[in-house]
């Protein structure tokens, strides 16, 4: 039977190709982000909705929207997010540590936090969490980023614990380097410095993060995927990457 499934943060790179690979599985799909003019071209038929995770007003009306176009929630992919600038700790001046954790950690709260109990109502949902290898493990310049991946940790086992015995999954995909406009938007638009991180490597595309997505979704409701974390064959961990 099709799923109801939202996706935040569909306008692009594994927020998109998670939407493609829902909508190829015949699921119906409700996607926000703020160029809403993008997520037209994601999908076609998809309902589409402008969506800012940072402001709780957006927040409060993609979820309703959503529920209205295409009804309760099935499964909730938490993928908006991004880095923003390569900063010491020293050197930071704040802009970019609230960015990403009002982006990374407390929009995404904004959003489950409306969805979580009508799936708790209806005994039955999943929440997907897009996680990152930056927080498993920290590296120099970007320590504000890998905290705002690892309090998805936590919040995740909460999540697991509070809902227990409502039929909930809770799954975290925590990718490695995957080929998307993630650098871009990191680098402030500067292309050649984006490319850069790509150089010479083979990682991921946005294709392969989402099907895990899909694989952790698809399982019979039983089977609860705790945590995927998906690397290219080329990296050991984020600052150990092999080029050619
Ligand atoms: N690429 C990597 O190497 C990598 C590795 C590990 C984890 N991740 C994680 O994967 C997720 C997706 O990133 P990506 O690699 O696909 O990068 P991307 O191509 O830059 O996509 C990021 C998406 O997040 C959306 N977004 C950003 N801020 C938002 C906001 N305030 N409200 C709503 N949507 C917002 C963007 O849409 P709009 O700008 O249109 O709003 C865009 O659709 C992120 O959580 C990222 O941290 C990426």
């Amino acid at each position: 039977m099709s799923r109801h499934v939202v996706v935040t943060g569909a306008s692009s790179g594994i927020g998109a190709a998670c939407a493609r690979a829902f909508h190829a599985n015949g699921d119906r799909l409700s996607l926000g982000a703020r160029r809403v003019e993008r997520l037209a071209e994601v999908v076609p038929d998809a309902f589409c909705h402008q969506l800012d995770v940072t402001d709780a007003g957006s927040v409060e009306r993609f979820v309703a929207a959503a529920v209205a176009a295409n009804g309760p929630i099935d499964v909730l992919v938490n993928n908006a997010g991004l880095a923003r600038d390569v900063e010491k700790i020293a050197e930071g001046t704040g802009e970019a540590w609230r960015e990403m954790i009002e982006t990374n950690v407390l929009g995404l709260l904004e959003v489950t936090r409306r969805v979580l109990p009508q799936m708790i109502a209806r005994k039955t949902g999943h929440v997907v969490v897009i996680g990152s290898i930056a927080g498993h493990k920290a590296y120099v310049g970007g320590g504000v980023y890998c905290g705002s991946k690892r309090a998805l940790q936590p919040i995740c086992e909460a999540i697991r614990m509070e809902t227990l015995g409502s039929n909930i999954r809770v799954t975290s995909v925590d990718p490695g380097m995957v080929d998307t406009e993630f650098s871009l938007v990191r680098f402030r638009g500067d292309a050649e410095r984006a490319a850069k991180v790509y150089t010479g490597t083979r990682p991921l595309t946005a294709e392969d993060v989402a099907e895990c997505v899909a694989f952790a979704a698809n399982r019979p409701a039983h089977v609860n995927l705790d945590t995927i974390v998906v690397m290219p064959t080329d990296q050991a961990n984020p600052q150990m990457v092999h080029r050619q």
